[in-house]
């Protein structure tokens, strides 16, 4: 096996080389074969190797891979059209990544604001245990100092409130508040939902004028049901980041922006050599047509119900059994294939319990590859593909490793 040495550490110690996947499995370099509830951290919204993304990736391939942001890049004009048609807002800017996306989603709150004569309202709120990205202001709106540390002095006009604290986030409203920045469910912060409170106080702070964006990042794209996960939650942001699985598999993100927004921006204001790449669109355009077809929303949603309903069962008998071994089983939390549940080991005095990381060991050395978030909360993050049988093998794997 070659060293992995020359690689910067930052992802921590890694033990499984991939060698391929298919479908919703992956097989690693011994051959072994993994029911894959990670799916690239959200990105493999079709599994791996779909064939409609293949071919679209191949044709635009064959045309041109890249042209630049001075022509009219035909795949990047239709999945704008796309998107804009699914969503409701009328205008798209496409990026590379997540991180960009939020980065133009400020600048555009803040422009917007300057090109209504209050360049005085810059300031963006954000809530605790959120996660927006790595460079730096998608960085500073994160609310997790732990990653903040030896990075300073961090960009001004960011403020982090507590999440689902309502009157804390009234609080910190102010005259020099731009927008207020959620995530529908924080992925990586724990799997953790908005409260509906939170929400109506959103839409209280939206029709005084402070403008909303929405980081569908993680939840957008059907990944929690709807095609946004603020849907589920009855708002309407004014700016709405997607990444993750726009591309396919293919480095994408997007802004989607209300008309009021769009109309304060105009040619010069912002741009990107790489974003919207024709192959990733061409690429986001076939993902898009899958999972917008009405038979496969009827079918993912049966599937929902399957995989939610089992799950909750299993947690709850988990929950029972482990309450007398010392072992915390938390209750089902997320929304759709966005799935979350605390899980606490038993404590000895030599350990701290054997939390998640030894399931997700336990569930490994059952075929199942499965992911944390927060600090013991395993996520399993299935494409929205995942078959019946999938759901069975996927139940079967997590009581056994639950036991
Ligand atoms: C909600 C959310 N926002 C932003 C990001 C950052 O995206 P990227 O890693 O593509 O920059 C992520 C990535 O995990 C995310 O989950």
């Amino acid at each position: 096996m070659q060293s992995e040495n020359s690689l910067l550490g930052v992802y921590g110690p890694r033990d499984l080389t991939l060698a391929r996947g298919e479908g919703s499995y992956v097989w690693d370099a011994e051959g072994r074969r993994y029911l894959d509830c990670v799916s690239g951290v959200a990105v493999n919204a079709l599994g791996h190797g779909h064939p409609a993304v293949t071919a679209a990736i191949v044709e635009q391939a064959g045309k041109f891979l890249h042209a630049s942001n001075l022509y009219i890049l035909p795949t990047q004009r239709d999945l704008a059209a796309r998107l804009a048609d699914l969503s409701g807002f009328p205008s798209v800017f496409f990026g590379n990544s997540g991180t960009e996306a939020n980065e133009g989603a400020f600048k555009f709150a803040r422009k917007y604001f300057s090109a209504s004569a209050r360049p005085d309202r810059f300031e963006i709120i954000s809530f605790s245990d959120s996660f927006h990205g790595r460079t730096y202001a998608a960085l500073t709106a994160t609310g997790q100092p732990k990653m903040w540390e030896g990075f300073g002095p961090l960009p001004h006009g960011f403020l982090t409130v507590a999440a689902n604290d309502v009157a804390a986030l009234k609080r910190a409203v102010g005259p020099n508040t731009a927008a207020i920045l959620y995530e529908p469910v924080q992925a990586e912060g724990g799997v953790v939902n908005m409260e509906p409170a939170t929400a109506e106080a959103l839409r209280a702070l939206q029709a005084q004028g402070v403008l909303l964006i929405a980081d569908e990042i993680q939840t957008g794209l059907w990944r929690t049901g709807t095609f946004l996960g603020s849907e589920a939650l009855g708002l309407k942001p004014d700016l709405v980041t997607l990444a993750k699985p726009l591309g396919g598999g293919l480095p994408l993100g997007a802004i989607l922006l209300s008309e009021k927004i769009a109309g304060a921006l105009k040619a010069g204001d912002h741009g990107s050599t790489f974003g919207g790449n024709p192959v990733a669109c061409a690429a986001g355009l076939a993902v898009l047509g899958v999972l917008s077809d009405p038979a496969f929303q009827k079918d993912y949603h049966d599937r929902i119900a399957l995989l939610r309903g089992g799950l909750e069962e299993l947690l709850a008998r988990a929950n029972k059994r482990g309450a007398a071994a010392g072992v915390e089983v938390g209750a089902l939390r997320g929304r759709g294939f966005l799935i979350g549940f605390q899980y606490k080991g038993k404590a000895s005095a030599e350990n701290q319990g054997d939390g998640v990381p030894a399931l997700q060991k336990r569930l490994r050395d059952a075929g199942v590859l499965a992911h944390r978030a927060g600090a013991d909360v395993l996520r399993l993050l299935p494409p929205l593909t995942f078959s019946r049988a999938e759901i069975a093998e996927l139940l079967a794997a997590l009581d056994k490793a639950l036991a």
